[in-house]
């Protein structure tokens, strides 16, 4: 696909490419992209940091409000059950989504809270001599919970090393696995350079040496097919929001006999099988790790969400990302001044570049003046931004709404921002 792109792009008024896996009228759907933004018609490049919504999740969220709003797990009342049952269909649905068994779906906030839950339940009973292993290209979502659990338990924190290009040193994870391992904490794919991770050999050598592991699939989620079976991690974390559902609703796998082996994260209602005044004992998993009213409205606008991205169909939208991917990639480095970082593989359509002698915050606002939404900073990355020799970047991410018109308009956006700074 990649040579299409490029001569498409660089043959001026010729006819933009059709990415072929997704029909362009889909669009349609999300009634945001109508906007206009700055007087121009919004172009939304930020989706890796949170997805438009289809009407179709706006409707299941405002309809389960209208018609079935009741306190889950506690009434007898009709309308208890009724929200009980979209709870836990939901669950049911998003196991499905991730070919998992619904016992092992926890309902969180997001993927942070669902990173925070594991750093502190799985570290329980580690010391000194026990290593947890991540890399450096997390999230600060992956990392910041497990300094907090090492304030406690004062484990070895080992990150495996990223080459220039993004990638993990399967070498250096290797080395790291040889020590005496616990946990590794890994992400599917790079938030920053939209690279997918290398996770199979990681998880591989980790289980050699009995270490579990926990995938950040923030950033795959959304766009490949998932199977917990096929990967055989033991946690996996991923947000509602980034996949075209609403924000506030998360998920955390988890194999169901580990939550069984595990302590509780919070303490309160729905969690208990009985409460003395000094002790108590847990529900069944998972709801042990589900204390207080849960979202149900998130859920129900989480399931309308992966109903919407099934009936599209992951292995299109994966194709689209790739596409998208690219071809964001391909364009910018046409431009003299323009640096993309990371390797050739932007498969989940997310892009990171410099501008050389602009700072990417002043790049972003003279974008979002075109109407371009991109994000600017570290991308809460941190330890890779300093791996990379960056403070900050300019990140366009697409996703399955966008088409080869939006590049052109970050294009030419792009070539505007160079044009006031020369
Ligand atoms: N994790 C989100 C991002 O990368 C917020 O933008």
């Amino acid at each position: 696909m990649n040579t299409p792109i490029t001569s498409a792009m660089e043959r001026p008024g010729a006819a933009q490419p059709d990415t072929g896996s997704i029909n362009p009228a889909i669009r349609k759907d999300f009634p945001i992209l109508g906007r206009t933004i700055n007087g121009k018609p919004l172009t939304y490049l930020d989706s890796a940091a949170t997805s438009q919504k289809p009407s179709a999740v706006i409707g299941a969220i405002a309809e389960y409000y209208a018609t079935s709003n009741a306190n889950v797990h506690r009434g007898a009342h009709f309308l208890g059950n009724e929200a009980t049952a979209i709870l836990e269909d939901g669950r049911n649905e998003v196991a499905g989504f991730i070919d998992a068994d619904p016992a092992g779906i926890v309902f969180v906030r997001n993927t942070t809270e669902a990173l925070n839950l594991v750093a502190s339940v799985s570290t329980a009973g580690l010391g000194e001599k026990d290593r947890v292993v991540l890399t450096q290209l997390e999230h600060h979502s992956n990392v910041v919970p497990w300094q907090l659990a090492r304030e406690r338990r004062h484990f070895d924190l080992q990150y495996i090393r990223v080459g220039d290009d993004g990638q993990l040193d399967l070498e250096h994870a290797a080395l790291l696995m040889a020590g005496p391992t616990r946990i590794v904490s890994i992400s599917h794919a790079s938030n920053v350079l939209g690279t997918l991770q290398p996770v199979e050999p990681v998880i591989a050598a980790a289980h050699a040496c009995e270490a579990l592991v926990c995938i950040d699939a923030a950033q795959t989620a959304p766009h490949r097919k998932l199977s917990v079976r096929d990967l055989d991690c033991d946690f996996i974390a991923f947000s509602g929001h980034k996949m075209l559902g609403p924000m506030g609703i998360g998920v955390l796998w988890a194999r169901p006999s580990l939550l069984e082996r595990l302590g509780p994260f919070l303490g309160g209602g729905s969690m208990i099988d009985r409460v003395d005044s000094l002790t108590s004992t847990w529900a069944e998993v998972p709801h042990k790790f589900e204390a207080g009213t849960p979202d149900v409205a998130g859920v129900a606008g989480m399931r309308a969400a992966i109903n919407y991205l099934n009936a599209i169909g992951m292995e299109n939208i994966a194709q689209h990302d790739l596409y998208m991917g690219t071809l964001i990639r391909q364009s910018l480095e046409q431009i003299a001044g323009v640096t993309v970082l990371g390797s050739e593989q932007a498969a989940t359509g997310t892009v990171s570049f410099s501008v050389a002698g602009v700072h990417p915050h002043d790049v972003a606002t003279i974008l979002d003046r075109e109407g371009i939404a991109v994000r600017a900073g570290h991308h809460c990355c941190q330890p890779l931004m300093h791996r990379l020799g960056v403070s900050a970047t300019t990140r366009a991410s697409s996703y399955l709404y966008n088409n080869p018109q939006d590049v052109s308009t970050l294009v030419a956006g792009v070539r505007k921002v160079i044009g006031i700074f020369a």
